[in-house]
């Protein structure tokens, strides 16, 4: 069945109308010559601003205010020479920095940067395919930028499902996506990476050079310096890059027959992925319970998944999109509908081996209750994204710094999305006592707690994030004191410089 009302669908136009409101300022280009930065060296003051810049607000705009980190300047580079030059100028001043790429971190470890310089990457959105099929790209380049050209020559590689995230902040914790089953991570793909340290000193890492920090870049790479460009692996597009989709939505009351049909199709075929999600319909509230289904690959194959669903569900919609397509049109544009930058957003989630039903069914009536008594909160969402494992599963467990090879078969999503910051203690709450819900063992299914470092929401142990092998704590500080010895990179989940730091 092609088509029919689709109450995903529905959710997101009313989502996009509310959401229309927030206008986009276009670019306002400050004429440079005009403008020197006070006591910056002339080398890189015309490229640093202060709040009085017309642009500042949209330069320094990021996905979430909630726990956000702040500014007081913000340094656009157009080289590495000026990168380099700022970097050393900052740090040999005691001028406190945070990169950006995409904006979408959202850890609330980004609260300890406060009026701090911005150094925003947007002028390295370059993404260039390499004659040996690699693709580097620049680290101001979005994931629709890094897809669109390799899409362009008929080639891929894994990449998140948003099309505004940051590819390399995504990266250097991970970069989980539908394509991991064949492809493992975005990370299991880069073969370089080229970065300037903190004293301005530009290297590069990879197989060949600066190994040790290569493993750690792929993983905690948010640690060490600011990375300039990533060259990725890539491969021949499968089914000439014709991906088919399937959207279904079903009544609260199927949630567990969801749950128990997402458990048996477990192992996933390499191609396969599933994301459920649970939201309100912002207008009655009422909870909606949808499943989007894409494999990487023919309609008549990733069909013989959707016949598991079908037969529950409200209604069904199945599409063939590019791979380029993908980002924009799939899951009914709900992927477009969360690069929406500025909300709060208060996000927990963690890795499972199984879905535990009878705790999703209780999810899913707490979060209608929750919702209910918190209605300015209702573009909230839960996320179950379950994606194929063979492409992780396939690298040996020590290949980089991921420490969770075993560790994401699932991964369990909170997101409370607000303006009215009256629901934020409510929304925090909520969300956090479900994240420590399912990281009970008997729960999760895993003996430990897995959590993926881009998905973290903060206050975890780092030994969940990056792993409880002292072996890999020991290799991770060893590094951070070799290449960030002052620690000027440490607003994102901080490698301790001591080891007795590690919890
Ligand atoms: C809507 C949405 C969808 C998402 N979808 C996915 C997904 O499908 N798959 C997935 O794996 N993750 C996903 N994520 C999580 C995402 O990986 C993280 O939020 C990631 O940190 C975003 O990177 P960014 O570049 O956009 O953010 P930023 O905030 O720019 O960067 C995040 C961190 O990395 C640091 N950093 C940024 N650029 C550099 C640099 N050049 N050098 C050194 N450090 C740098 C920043 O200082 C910051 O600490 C999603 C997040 C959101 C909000
Ligand atoms: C920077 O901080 C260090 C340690 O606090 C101090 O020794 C140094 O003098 C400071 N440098 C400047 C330029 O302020
Ligand atoms: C890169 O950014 C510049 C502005 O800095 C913009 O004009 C250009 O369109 C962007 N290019 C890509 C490929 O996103
Ligand atoms: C949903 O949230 C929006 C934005 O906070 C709000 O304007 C709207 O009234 C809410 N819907 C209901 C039914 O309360
Ligand atoms: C810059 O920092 C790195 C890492 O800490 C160090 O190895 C290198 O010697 C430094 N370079 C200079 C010129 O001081």
């Amino acid at each position: 069945m092609v088509g029919g009302s689709n109450i995903a669908r529905s959710l997101v136009g009313i989502l996009w109308v509310a959401s229309s409101a927030v206008s986009s300022s276009l670019p306002v280009h400050w004429a440079g010559s005009e403008r020197q930065e006070p006591g910056w060296p002339v080398s890189i003051g015309d490229s640093v601003f202060d709040s009085s810049w017309p642009s500042f607000g949209e330069k320094t705009l990021r996905w979430s205010a909630f726990m956000a980190p702040s500014f007081n300047r913000v340094f656009l580079p157009e080289t590495e020479k000026v990168l380099s030059d700022g970097l050393r100028y900052m740090t040999s001043n005691n001028i406190s920095f945070l990169a950006k790429s995409g904006g979408h971190g959202y850890s609330t470890t980004l609260k300890a940067a406060q009026n701090v310089v911005m150094i925003n990457m947007e002028k390295f959105n370059y993404s260039r395919i390499n004659p040996d099929g690699t693709a580097t790209i620049g680290s101001g380049a979005t994931f629709y930028d890094l897809i669109r050209s390799l899409a362009a020559v008929g080639r891929q590689v894994t990449v998140g499902s948003c099309p505004c995230v940051g590819a390399t902040g995504a990266t250097l914790g991970g970069g989980v996506g539908r394509l991991q089953g064949l492809h493992g991570l975005a990370m299991d793909n880069v073969r370089k990476v080229r970065l300037a340290l903190w004293n301005g000193t530009i290297i590069e890492a990879s197989d060949k050079v600066n190994k040790d920090l290569f493993w750690a870049l792929r993983g905690a790479g948010q640690n060490f310096g600011v990375v300039i460009e990533t060259t990725y692996q890539t491969y021949p597009a499968v089914n000439g890059g014709k991906h088919y989709e399937a959207n279904l939505a079903f009544g609260v009351d199927k949630v567990k027959a969801v749950i128990d049909t997402m458990n048996s199709l477990v192992p996933l075929p390499a191609p396969l992925s599933l994301i459920l999600v649970g939201s309100v319909n912002p207008v009655t509230l009422e909870p909606i319970v949808a499943l989007n289904l894409v494999y990487a690959g023919p309609q008549k194959e990733g069909r013989k998944y959707t016949r598991r669903f079908e037969k529950f569900s409200l209604s069904v919609e199945e599409n063939m999109f590019t791979w380029d397509e993908l980002p924009i049109k799939g899951a009914g544009g709900l992927t477009v509908v969360k690069c929406e930058k500025g909300q709060n957003h208060i996000m927990y989630g963690l890795g499972t081996k199984t879905l535990d039903a009878p705790s999703i069914v209780r999810l899913w009536s707490e979060f209608g209750a929750f919702l209910k008594a918190n209605p300015a909160a209702n573009s909230s969402i839960i996320l179950i994204e379950t994606f194929a494992q063979q492409g992780i599963k396939r690298l040996p467990d020590d290949y980089n710094a991921f420490p969770h090879r075993n560790g994401i078969e699932h991964l369990v999503e909170f997101e409370i999305a607000f303006d009215d910051t009256s629901v934020s203690a409510a929304g925090d709450a909520f969300a956090k006592k479900w994240r420590d819900h399912f990281a009970q063992p008997k729960i999760s299914g895993y003996k430990e707690t897995h959590i993926y470092q881009n998905y973290a929401h903060g206050d975890e142990p780092l030994s969940q994030l990056y792993g409880r092998e002292k072996w890999r704590q020991k290799r991770l500080t060893d590094l951070k004191n070799k290449f960030d010895p002052r620690g000027v990179f440490s607003s994102y989940h901080a490698i301790p410089q001591r080891l007795d730091a590690w919890r």
